[in-house]
């Protein structure tokens, strides 16, 4: 994809970071790993909250790490959870990651270690966008 990284080494990092997830609440865990256009990756896991509406997805908490590092550009997320069928990014982390990289590529794998791959514009089109995204240029939604 970029600088040598692979899908599944990707997803490789995702799952290692789904180790981290803090889920006592309802007991799934979820890894993410997020490559940025420049080469570094931030991982995250799911942080829930006994107020529950507070709790954090993975996906959002790589983000979340990702911008306060400086980086805005994003090339893929791997996406690992608990479930033997694949996870989808919920509907809130969709809109996140739509902030940032329209094209972003999404992967996610499932208990046999099948992936598939998806686009952030597969599995958000028509989103919500602002004026200011839209000056970033990044792909046609
Ligand atoms: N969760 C994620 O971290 N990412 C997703 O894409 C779906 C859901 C977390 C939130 C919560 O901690 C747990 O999974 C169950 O919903």
């Amino acid at each position: 994809m970029t600088d040598g990284m692979e899908e599944r080494e990707l997803m490789e990092l995702a799952s290692v970071s789904r180790n981290n997830a803090y889920s006592p609440y309802s007991g799934f865990r979820v890894g993410a790993a997020l490559l940025t256009k420049s080469g570094k990756v931030f991982t995250g896991c799911n942080v829930e909250n006994a107020s529950y509406g507070a709790t954090c997805c993975a996906e959002r908490t790589a983000v979340y790490k990702a911008v306060s590092e400086g980086e805005r550009e994003f090339v893929a997320i791997a996406i690992k959870g608990d479930s033997a069928g694949f996870t989808f990014p919920c509907g809130i982390c969709r809109q996140v990651l739509m902030e940032f990289s329209p094209s972003l590529k999404i992967i996610l794998s499932n208990g046999n270690q099948e992936i598939k791959t998806f686009t952030l514009y597969d599995l958000l089109p028509k989103a919500f966008e602002s004026e200011i995204m839209s000056k970033k240029g990044d792909g046609d939604n």
